[in-house]
């Protein structure tokens, strides 16, 4: 009889053992340093970066997740085995920053990884998952970026749920954010095990070129449907939903390589994908028009669907220079995404017969230009620039 209870018991606690349920239920938001920073990361820009966001209207846009990425440990544990934040970029201590965070409305991140060491080079979690995890709760940390270098024949699946199990354990809920590159196709398993998985290697502030491991957001746009292509255009969108969503990564909007009009686009493109929204531009020094793409509401809306659908490619069209990219939102609303691919401005169509999934009688909205411009009765025509894109709300005509 006891065996059998132990028997129960283990089979209940394994099949409980899962990542914190009801978080991260709409797209996370907020900032990651890694894209502007490295290792040049430290606590007075964080803090800096946190009080920018209040001042910005970033904050109360949503974007709360401050997360510190690569490079912020000693490159040695303690002689308990224990992480410890460099004294020299961090004096005041994680506690003590999270502390701060908190109490001007943000949540903290932090950054470790599944193998032996980061890609930087710093201590990974492997063989001190639950140590860790109780390091990262002992500093009140909410959500977790966790890496997959220097893994060796780690298996995937298995490190990751090994980590999910300690976050659990140790208590504090926290966001498990899974940086495995797509290698082990993650959109399979990891829905019981965290809240977004990266689909795609690193991104970059280019439009689609690439450097090495490093693509620009096109590239990485595409992958969404090239990676499952026996899913059609729909691609990686049935994957994601409440709780659980792919990752395309980080945002490069504001950054040196885009154009106004890509970083616009990349925007736009991101918030179709109900892509989380992690910023990665110095928001303490940005132009008041990457400002206003980052905090615009309405775009904003569409990632932040409570559905939490994930939108795909509805039509390419190279001789053309068009894609149109479709995003089901509740309440029968869609939005509707047409890029200029060609490197000269264009007029470009969007013929609503040919959406296929969009049925019955709708009126649009122009997301971006904040206008109403009249209804799917008949084509649509704009003058589009290079690598920008028209945004439309589509919402039951009256
Ligand atoms: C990997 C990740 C990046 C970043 C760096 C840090 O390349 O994919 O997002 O975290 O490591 O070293």
């Amino acid at each position: 009889m006891r065996k059998l209870l132990c028997l129960l018991l283990c089979v209940a606690t394994s099949a409980f053992a899962q990542k914190w349920e009801g978080l991260a239920l709409t797209p996370p938001m907020g900032w990651n340093s890694w894209n502007t920073f490295a290792s040049n990361i430290n606590e007075k820009v964080v803090r800096e970066t946190a009080d920018a966001m209040v001042a910005n209207g970033m904050r109360d846009a949503g974007y709360v997740y401050l997360v510190i990425d690569d490079t912020w440990s000693k490159k040695e544990r303690d002689q308990a085995g224990n992480l410890v934040a460099d004294p020299e970029k961090f004096p005041s201590g994680m506690k003590a920053l999270a502390d701060y965070l908190h109490s001007k409305g943000f949540k903290l991140g932090i950054y470790s990884d599944a193998g032996m060491k980061t890609c930087g080079g710093y201590p990974g979690s492997w063989g001190h998952e639950f140590q860790d995890a109780l390091t990262f709760a002992s500093w009140n940390i909410d959500y977790l970026k966790y890496d997959w270098c220097d893994h060796g024949t780690a298996d995937a699946r298995d490190a990751y749920k090994r980590m999910s199990e300690a976050l659990r354990a140790a208590g504090r809920p926290v966001v498990f954010s899974l940086c495995e590159w797509g290698q082990n196709r993650p959109w399979e398993w990891a829905e019981p095990i965290g809240h977004l998985w990266r689909t795609t290697g690193d991104i970059y502030d280019s439009y689609d070129g690439r450097k090495g491991w490093e693509s620009g957001w096109k590239l990485l746009l595409n992958q969404q449907y090239d990676l499952v292509p026996a899913n059609g255009p729909e691609g990686l969108a049935k994957y994601a939903g409440p709780g659980h969503w792919n990752d395309p990564d980080m945002l490069e909007v504001g950054r040196e390589g885009l154009s106004l009009a890509e970083s616009r686009a990349h925007f736009s493109f991101w918030c179709m994908l109900a892509a989380p929204l992690m910023a990665g531009n110095d928001v303490r020094h940005m132009q008041p028009e990457i400002r206003d793409i980052l905090t615009d509401k309405e775009v904003l809306a569409i990632d932040q669907d409570v559905a939490g659908k994930q939108g795909y490619r509805a039509l390419a069209e190279p001789a053309t220079q068009t894609e149109i990219w479709v995003k089901e939102l509740s309440n029968n609303e869609w939005a509707v995404c047409m890029l200029n691919t060609g490197t000269a401005a264009a007029d470009l169509t969007v013929d609503w017969n040919r959406l296929w999934t969009i049925h019955g009688h709708y009126d649009l909205r122009d997301v971006w230009a904040k206008k109403a411009v009249g209804d799917n009765s008949k084509p649509y025509t704009a003058r589009v620039a290079s690598h920008d894109v028209v945004l439309f709300r589509l919402t039951p005509a009256k």
